[in-house]
């Protein structure tokens, strides 16, 4: 039985993971789970799994959950030292870091100074520390397995290939719900057409980070250090089918690609078990149906935040860091009707141009370096005329 411990089991990810738990009974054990403030969700993990501990992000949170489901016989725990714990927690062998945005951080990265796997979702959190946490998975001799359809699908078609033979990644996207509308209409997208999302179902940030591109920036972030290719090769190209999850080019011209279903308990399945393959619970592509895989270069233009995110990779130091947290920041203003959706990419430029370029960050500095581009998102974003009424 290998002991999970999963960081934002109450999210779209971390109910997923679940879903890959339940399916192969007697073959994963839930250590430990920790959540935000969805106590609802969290008391029927917490009564199914038993796990030996549990955290949530407040006191107020645990009075909640307390009163759902009966915690006599766990550890309960709050805040981000209780997400530590959960990380950190002996009986866990690997953590499923499948929280959203910075709010990771920290747990994950003790979870790799204490030797535990990570399979990862929370890319935000490679996006702002990449060095740091790949150091302290060599020093510990763990792993790194990515959740993220797109790294899946690249460390498949990498899987025991020579770094020199690799020229080129490529990273696909679906392009989002505006892919074909005209930016001068972008001023105007509601919140509830941001969320629409052509093909994957999934949390709200994460949503509009695929509307604005921003994810495939911080995918590309990802990847970089994942697979330690510089930001030259690695390209992203606009898959609106989402089949393709990510191809390889190799030096002699050849092409790797992997295709499936849109279903994240695939990437999960593969971090979970790797490297065996275990047979899916969920079926296959169907080839019987005719498909077409249509491919085309991004607008750059209209969609600048793929741009800034290749930006701030090329600065490195905190910069990756502080595109991460104005995102974080434009994202939660969009989000809650306080900024437009151009503000999005306007607020991390103002941001990314301030940041001073430092060397190789300590996690203090990084941590840092968040809090202050919050600060400087926040004026910027108050700077701004208010959203206009949706309709
Ligand atoms: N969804 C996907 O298909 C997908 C695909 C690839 C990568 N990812 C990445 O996976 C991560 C999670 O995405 P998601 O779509 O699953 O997001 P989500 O549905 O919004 O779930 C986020 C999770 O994080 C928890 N959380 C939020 N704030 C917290 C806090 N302060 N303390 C502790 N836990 C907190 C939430 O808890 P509560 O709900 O209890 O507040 C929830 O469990 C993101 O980094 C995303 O980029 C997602």
């Amino acid at each position: 039985m290998k002991g999970l411990s999963i960081l934002g089991s109450t999210g779209s990810i971390g109910t997923n993971v679940l879903r890959v738990v339940d399916a192969f009974p007697g073959r994963f054990e839930v250590v430990g789970l920790a959540a935000g403030g969805n106590v609802g969700v969290l008391a029927e993990q917490v009564a199914r799994h038993r796990p030996r501990i549990v955290s949530v992000a407040d006191a107020g949170g645990l009075e909640r959950l307390s009163r759902l489901v009966d915690l006599s016989g766990l550890r309960a725990v709050v805040g981000r030292e209780g997400m530590v714990e959960v990380a950190t927690h002996p009986d866990s062998r690997m953590v499923v870091a499948s929280a959203v945005g910075a709010v990771g951080l920290v747990p994950t990265y003790r979870a790799l100074e204490a030797g535990k796997d990570v399979a990862l979702a929370n890319k935000e959190t490679l996006v702002m520390a990449g060095e740091l946490m790949l150091a302290r998975a060599r020093e510990r001799g763990v792993l790194i397995l990515p959740i993220d359809s797109e790294h899946c699908a690249l460390h498949e078609c990498l899987d025991g290939r020579r770094p020199q033979d690799v020229c080129r990644l490529v990273l696909t996207a679906s392009g989002g719900p505006f892919r074909d509308l005209p930016r001068e209409s972008f001023a105007r997208v509601t919140r509830e057409e941001a969320l629409a999302h052509p093909t994957w179902r999934m949390g709200p940030k994460i949503t509009i980070d695929s509307a604005t591109l921003m994810n495939k920036g911080l995918e590309v972030i990802e990847a970089h250090w994942l697979f330690g290719m510089p930001a030259a090769k690695i390209d992203v190209l606009v898959h609106p089918q989402s089949v393709v999850h990510s191809m390889v080019e190799l030096v002699d011209g050849t092409v790797l690609a992997q295709l499936g279903v849109t279903d994240m308990r695939m990437p999960i399945q593969y971090a979970l078990t790797y490297p065996e393959t275990w047979e899916a619970a969920i079926p296959g592509l169907d080839f019987s149906r005719a498909m077409r895989l249509d491919f085309a270069p991004p607008d750059r233009a209209k969609f600048p935040c793929l741009s800034l995110a290749y930006r701030a990779l090329e600065r490195g130091g905190t910069a990756p860091a502080a595109l991460n947290a104005a995102n974080e920041e434009a994202v939660a203003a969009f989000l809650g009707g306080r900024a437009p959706f151009p503000a999005i990419p306007e607020t991390i430029e103002t941001v990314l141009d301030t940041e001073p370029t430092a060397g190789a960050p300590a996690l203090e500095d990084v941590l840092e370096a968040d809090r202050r581009a919050r600060e400087r998102a926040r004026e910027a974003l108050a700077r701004r005329a208010p959203a206009p009424a949706a309709g």
